[in-house]
């Protein structure tokens, strides 16, 4: 029989709107009991009006603090006291913790995303001088502010909406003024691969459910890396392509784990490690 918490224990939730779907709880869940911390990791489904109230009384409820999720990561970095220089390049926060009672934001997709490169792709990121980012919306922005602060020199973004690729990159070119950073339609992507060393695919597209990416990677550079921050399936027909014709790739499921841990140091005390373990655990529950 599980022990009753004690009312001291330190708890954290998963904020969004829905947020039953998302598998943060496992992961962290998963760190508690390896660690043998009493301590718990929630639920909180809240809507948009609710969202504000439920932040301000976050540690009256007796939170040590939380992640945030679609669609509160804007708002949240708005309500916040202080944010990381992350969270404040990207104007999204999905975790928070308090210090010294204030309310602090970062945005661990960033770490995650390139924590997942590290330790799937290693040395990924000195072979890496262009980069082209499909997609435009709040996991693009991530991945491109992670692959700018890497080092990255040139980055194509690539979207549906022209206008949302050209506003990205000129908001990052203000940030990494020297960097060639570009938005560009659909149409331009066949003329971008050969050049291409990483391909980046933020967008849903290839998830279960959802129309495939139409990107044929075989006029991708022999060395390319190519990776998907889409998970379920755990390999979309993009990666399955690109490994067939002999391609590295990596799949979105290491991004999910590595942006847990940030939070789970801060909020438990302990920097948890992304285990083989864990990762059979997510996948038995995709
Ligand atoms: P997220 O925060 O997860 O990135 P988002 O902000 O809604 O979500 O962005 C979704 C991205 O996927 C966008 O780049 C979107 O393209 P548009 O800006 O043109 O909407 C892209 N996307 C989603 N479905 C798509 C589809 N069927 N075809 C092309 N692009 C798609």
């Amino acid at each position: 029989m599980p022990q009753p918490l004690p009312s001291s224990a330190p708890k954290a939730c998963i904020i969004g709107f829905p947020a039953r779907h998302s598998r943060s709880p496992l992961i962290h869940r998963f760190w508690l009991r390896q660690h043998a911390i009493a301590g718990d990791y929630g639920f909180a489904e809240v809507s948009p009006d609710d969202f504000p109230g439920f932040i301000r009384d976050l540690a009256s409820n007796g939170y040590v603090g939380g992640n945030v999720t679609v669609p509160h990561k804007e708002t949240a970095f708005g309500l916040v006291h202080d944010a990381t220089a992350t969270a404040r390049a990207l104007g999204a926060v999905n975790t928070l913790w308090f210090e010294d009672g204030r309310l602090m934001g970062d945005n661990t997709d960033v770490a995650g995303f390139l924590a997942s490169l590290d330790a799937d792709a290693p040395g990924w990121d000195v072979r890496t001088p262009t980069a082209t980012v499909l997609g435009a919306g709040g996991a693009a922005r991530a991945v491109v502010y992670g692959l700018l602060a890497r080092g990255v020199e040139r980055i194509h973004i690539v979207n549906r909406t022209l206008a949302r690729a050209q506003a990205l990159a000129e908001h990052f070119g203000q940030l990494f003024p020297g960097r060639q950073i570009a938005g560009a339609g659909w149409d331009a992507l066949p003329g971008l691969l050969p050049a291409s060393s990483l391909l980046v695919n933020t967008t849903s597209m290839g998830m279960h459910g959802q129309p495939t990416l139409d990107v044929d990677p075989e006029t991708l550079p022999e060395t390319a890396l190519v990776t998907d921050i889409v998970y379920v399936p755990l390999e979309t027909p993009l990666l399955a392509a690109a490994r067939q014709r002999g391609l590295r790739t990596v799949g979105g499921l290491g991004m999910l784990l590595h942006q847990a841990a940030p939070g789970f140091a801060r909020w438990f005390g302990m920097t948890p490690v992304v285990s083989r373990a864990l990762y059979d655990d997510v996948v038995a529950d995709l």
